[in-house]
């Protein structure tokens, strides 16, 4: 019996992928079957008639299967792609959310930050699979980093990703309960991903996020603000004078982790918004 080609096998792939309610079926599909060929996903158009050999239709067999579970895309294709860089990704640490890039972003457009004497401390609390401490040093080569995660796993990866980059002996890395132990007035800012989702809002997630990514790394405590709440303090206290925390947050949070910021001391206290218009970012000054 002839090979089936990449076209009948993206098409049964799909029709799989649907039945078992999962969403984009062909997008991922075709991006499980551009990853076995070592080809670009637009490319395989041209691809389309070629019978798909045993070796590499196993593994397109493979992945189909723990996407047919729920497992999300990017842990399936083992890399995802965050502020032009690749980084490795598995059920270690949470899968880095676009959203994300706007915190780095917005350190990176921190003037006063960079334009000081001599080069900045920052550190990256929850560093997860490392993708804003590498996406800092990467951009700013000349700091120093520290990144700080309770999840020994997710350091593991984070390190793993700095050597793939040359960027592993820039960064300190530290296992450890959000900035416990760090030495006051040694950072002038901090950088947090904090988890910030409601107890409560965890079984609205979608499965995918449930049952594969680390629920360490999204659950917030009842009302999502618990890990910030601690968070703050312990900043402050770290940061030298002029010092800038920066955090992401949750749709809504803004308002009630400003107050959380003015109550530890922090000063000019800005938002910044998505594409979408919402705040996804504050940031803040010890004086
Ligand atoms: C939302 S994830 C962010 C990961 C990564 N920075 C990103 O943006 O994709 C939060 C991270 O904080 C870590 N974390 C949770 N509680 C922590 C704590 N008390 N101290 C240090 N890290 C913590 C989790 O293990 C997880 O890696």
């Amino acid at each position: 019996m002839a090979e089936p080609t990449v076209l009948e096998l993206l098409a049964s792939a799909a029709r799989r992928l649907e039945v078992a309610g999962i969403e984009e079926a062909r997008l991922k599909a075709e991006w499980a079957m551009s990853r076995v060929l070592g080809c670009r996903r637009l490319e395989l158009p041209l691809r389309s008639r070629e019978p798909l050999v045993p070796p590499a239709f196993r593994s397109f067999e493979a992945a189909v299967q723990r996407l047919a579970i729920g497992e999300p895309l990017q842990y399936v294709l083992g890399d995802v792609e965050f502020m032009g860089l690749v980084l490795k990704t598995d059920p270690r640490a949470l899968i880095p959310r676009p959203e994300t890039e706007l915190l780095v972003e917005t350190v990176l457009a921190c003037r006063p930050l960079w334009d000081r004497a001599r080069a900045p401390f920052l550190a990256d609390v929850g560093t997860g699979t490392g993708c804003v401490v590498l996406a800092l040093a990467s951009r700013r080569p000349a700091a120093r980093y520290l990144a700080r995660d309770l999840n020994r796993p997710a350091l593991d990866l984070a390190r793993e990703n700095a050597i793939r980059l040359g960027l592993a002996l820039r960064i300190e890395w530290a296992e450890g309960d959000l900035l416990e132990g760090v030495p006051a007035a040694s950072l002038d800012a901090v950088v947090s991903n904090a988890p910030y989702v409601p107890t409560a809002q965890w079984e609205t997630l979608t499965r995918s996020i449930r049952e594969f990514e680390p629920r360490t790394a999204l659950d917030g405590g009842p009302d999502g603000l618990a890990v910030i709440r601690r968070l703050l303090p312990q900043t402050f206290t770290t940061l030298v004078t002029e010092g800038i925390v920066f955090l992401e947050i949750g749709d809504g949070q803004a308002g009630a982790v400003q107050s959380l910021m003015a109550e530890c001391g922090f000063a000019d206290i800005q938002a910044r918004l998505d594409l979408s218009g919402r705040e996804r970012v504050v940031f803040g000054a010890k004086r």
